[in-house]
């Protein structure tokens, strides 16, 4: 079947074997098809992916549903929600419930089963912040596997699942721990102004979430309109003596200290400085307005853009000595 709807790139490439997963009971059966084709691609939302040719083995396509409150006290409030939900849908719901925690975390595209793998962040707050436990499928074993917050092993957009789990657990559900007080996080610079601009300085959650919405749909493209991942770069991380040496020749190096001896940088700067921003290379794109992301203007090939962000690496690391990581899923 053709997974040009189910990849926000819109790239047009074929799965040899798909396969969709709705209902628990037929986890076994899944461990079982796992046996006679592989590899296992575990698809979500897709938004986070990019697919270079066409996809062999098994596609397993994650419709998992539901949302539910399994326990609260007077401050907090667990909520399980299921693999296949969209991720904006979860960040709604618990909006309209006055549960606390991932309002930062507004309109991030693809599906709550994908959030645990690169543990999504915007705006100050990420996944691991709030996430009690994630639930999963081990094919492989056919069996539940349950893992802690500590297990998950989360970093920067990275988690367990993208290293010793990868391809080997699906996600079945995650349980956030939320608050019924709100303890709103406006740190962030670009959320700061936003706030401001719209006369606020105690945002309620609701607030808050329609200050994120209004930044990310100014810079970051729809991909329902255009076909995108996000960003398709991390920030990168150099050393405090790095960023020095970096800060004499480019006083204008956006730097955020993660300790004493390392700095984060701006991926999006590096590509800006580079000459990227707005490009246009046949039907391959760097966002004019956040450099950061990739676009497809339609009917790319994932090889092209591939090709595409290598000659952005490329000249990244000539320009800057710096080496960019991908941030999506190379398929
Ligand atoms: N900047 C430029 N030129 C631009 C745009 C931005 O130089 O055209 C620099 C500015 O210095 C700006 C800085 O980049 O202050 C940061 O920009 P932005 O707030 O847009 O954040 P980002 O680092 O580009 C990260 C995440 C996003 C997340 C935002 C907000 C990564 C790889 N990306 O982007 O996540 O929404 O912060 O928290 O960490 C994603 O992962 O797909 C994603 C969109």
């Amino acid at each position: 079947i053709s997974l040009l709807h189910y990849n926000t790139f819109g790239i047009a490439v074929e799965a040899d074997n798909f396969v969709v997963i709705s209902s628990l009971d037929e986890l076994a059966e899944l461990s079982e098809m796992c046996k006679q084709f592989h590899p296992c691609y575990v698809l979500g939302g897709g938004s986070n992916i990019l697919l270079t040719g066409n996809v062999t083995g098994l596609t397993i396509f994650n419709q998992l549903k539901g949302i539910e409150v399994i326990k609260e006290d007077n401050e907090n409030v667990w909520v399980k929600a299921f693999a296949g939900e969209k991720w904006n849908d979860l960040v709604q719901y618990c909006l309209q419930n006055n549960y606390a925690g991932i309002e930062n975390l507004s309109l991030i595209p693809g599906s709550v089963g994908a959030a645990p793998i690169q543990n999504i962040g915007a705006y100050g707050v990420e996944l691991k912040d709030v996430l009690e436990n994630v639930e999963t499928f081990l094919i492989h074993e056919n069996t539940i596997k349950h893992f802690s917050n500590k297990e998950c092993a989360f970093g920067y957009r990275d988690s367990v699942f993208k290293n010793a789990y990868k391809n080997k657990a699906i996600v079945i559900s995650i349980t956030l721990k939320l608050s019924k007080i709100p303890k709103p996080i406006i740190g962030y610079g670009s959320l700061q102004n936003q706030l401001q601009q719209m006369g606020i300085e105690k945002p309620t959650i609701q607030q808050l979430a329609e200050a994120v919405n209004i930044i990310r749909t100014s810079k970051l493209p729809d991909p329902a309109k255009i076909g995108n991942a996000g960003s398709f770069f991390k920030n990168p991380t150099i050393s405090k003596f790095r960023l020095h040496v970096l800060s004499e020749q480019y006083n204008d190096i956006p730097g955020f200290g993660l300790d004493d001896m390392y700095f984060k940088i701006s991926a999006a700067w590096l590509i800006e400085k580079c000459g990227w921003k707005g490009v246009r290379e046949g039907n391959v794109g760097c966002n004019p307005l956040q450099p950061l992301v990739i676009v497809n203007y339609g009917g790319a090939t994932g090889k092209e853009v591939y090709e595409f962000s290598e000659k952005i690496v490329q000249s990244v690391q000539k320009k800057f000595g710096i080496v960019l990581e991908r941030e999506v899923n190379v398929w």
